[in-house]
């Protein structure tokens, strides 16, 4: 049977952060990643993810240690730029416990990409590690586009090194963000 306005909503009204706190009834989710840079496989992920939930915030891990080509700074302003107008869309820098960081956020979810088989153990390991750490705090995977599952950043950085095409691969304030960096 159909639920009326007021029951859809008093439902939603009873949606808890990971502590139990009620989140306003939203459902929230983390979308994290180092995001060096943001691409068209990223964005399908976060397309998808907003159709779930009331709130995806795009966390944007430091990740001094992957020697990134963009600075922390560079890649959170990119991702805001690239979001920019999407509703139920932010983006966050974090340099923190992916579950702190979570719990911060008072996100019930952290929403990961599968593209391929290849992916499996790393994220199985991560999810299963994260689930140890905060219980109440569920990975749910999306499966991209076919078009974009051999994606990576590290090919897109190739590809702008060497002077590919890159608007198949990337939106338009990273291609000329790729651009100018490499440019230098
Ligand atoms: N489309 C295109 N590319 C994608 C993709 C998609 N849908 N999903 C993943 N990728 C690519 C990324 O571009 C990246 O490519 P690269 O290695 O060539 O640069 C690669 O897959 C993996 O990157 P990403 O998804 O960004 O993961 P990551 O390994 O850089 O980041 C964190 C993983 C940030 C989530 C993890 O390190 C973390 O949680 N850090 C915080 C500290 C912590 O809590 N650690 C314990 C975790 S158990």
């Amino acid at each position: 049977m159909r639920k009326t306005k007021s029951e859809v909503r008093s439902q939603r009204s009873e949606v808890r952060s990971p502590e139990g706190g009620a989140t306003g009834g939203q459902r929230i989710a983390v979308y994290p990643g180092s995001f060096d840079p943001l691409t068209l496989g990223h964005l399908d992920v976060v397309k998808r993810a907003v159709h779930l939930f009331d709130k995806v915030i795009v966390g944007v891990a430091s990740r001094q240690e992957k020697h990134p080509l963009f600075s922390w700074q560079e890649r959170v302003r990119l991702a805001k730029e690239v979001v920019k107008g999407m509703d139920g869309v932010t983006v966050q820098g974090f340099d923190c416990l992916l579950v702190e960081f979570a719990r911060q956020q008072h996100a019930q979810a952290i929403i990961r990409g599968m593209r391929a088989v290849m992916d499996f153990d790393y994220e199985f390991q991560m999810a299963l590690t994260n689930r140890k750490l905060a219980p109440t705090v569920e990975t749910i995977f999306f499966v991209p586009s076919e078009r974009y599952f051999y994606l990576s950043s590290s090919l897109v950085r190739e590809l702008a090194a060497k002077g590919g095409e890159l608007s198949c691969f990337v939106p338009d304030p990273v291609v000329k963000a790729l651009r100018r960096k490499l440019a230098r």
